[in-house]
């Protein structure tokens, strides 16, 4: 069991943001990456059919054995994890956006980016409810950014005014943080920060992400304890020639 590879799930390449960070703290793990990039985005997508897309793609990871899921994908977590998590046997670890960590360490206006899916979720309205006391957050629904993020790494698009055009109402705001709350968002990390005059910090739950991965790994006597380097499987239902290619570059090459 030890030995079996961790499944990563997203609706296309945002999740191997959170992939990347999980290499970084635990080579020694073999993962399996399975992103939907054939129906992203999921964030303009209708509850059910989100529910839908994730159950099956966590169906998928588990015929490949995996010891543990990780649902690297805000909108998916936001709609399905609660209810997966009372079917399926191994452990699931999700995403939950950074606001907890950004209310504490910032003063000021603090923007929470993400999917429409994910800002109308109960679960993202508990968070903020539980912990944004002073109302310092501000949801900032990017309806088409994953998908713009998925064009400019298939097709090469470039998105600067698309994103630009997001931010522009924030910029003279007084915004301290930002909360990426879709793991797309990291890829363009750095056009963000640099639309800002000021000096922005930026939280993506990626860190906290995978330390809970690792503590379930623990907890469940399931970590590798090889010394060795593990492996990576990419997978993707999208079949065009060089998809996994991109993937693969976005995760040790960074493309964009
Ligand atoms: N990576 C997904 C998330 O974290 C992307 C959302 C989408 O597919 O619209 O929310």
């Amino acid at each position: 069991m030890r030995k079996n590879p961790i499944g990563f799930f997203d609706s296309g390449v945002g999740g191997l943001s959170v992939l990347k960070y999980a290499l970084k703290i635990m080579p020694e793990e073999n993962y399996i990456y399975f992103g939907d990039s054939l129906n992203a985005p999921y964030g303009t997508k209708a509850k059910e059919h989100v529910f839908e897309l994730t159950e099956k793609g966590v169906e998928y990871l588990l015929k490949q054995n995996v010891k543990a899921i990780v649902v690297a994908c805000n909108t998916a977590t936001s709609i399905a994890v609660d209810e997966l998590r009372k079917k399926i046997s191994v452990p699931i670890i999700s995403m939950e956006p950074a606001i907890k960590p950004a209310l504490e360490k910032t003063k000021g206006k603090i923007l929470l980016l993400a999917t429409n899916v994910t800002l109308s979720s109960d679960r993202v309205n508990k968070l903020i409810d539980k912990y944004d006391h002073d109302k310092r957050v501000i949801k900032v629904p990017c309806p088409e950014l994953a998908k713009k993020i998925e064009e400019s790494v298939f097709k090469n698009i470039n998105i600067d005014s698309y994103l630009n055009n997001i931010l522009l109402p924030y910029r003279e705001c007084d915004v301290t943080a930002i909360v990426l709350g879709c793991t797309h968002y990291p890829f363009v990390k750095d056009k963000i920060v640099n639309f800002f005059k000021n000096e922005i910090i930026v939280f993506d739950g990626i860190d906290g992400t995978v330390a809970h991965l690792k503590e379930i790994l623990i907890e469940n006597d399931i970590k590798n304890l090889s010394n060795e380097k593990g492996t990576v499987t990419i997978e993707s239902s999208l079949k065009e020639k060089n998809t996994i290619e991109l993937y693969n570059k976005l995760l040790f090459g960074g493309i964009l």
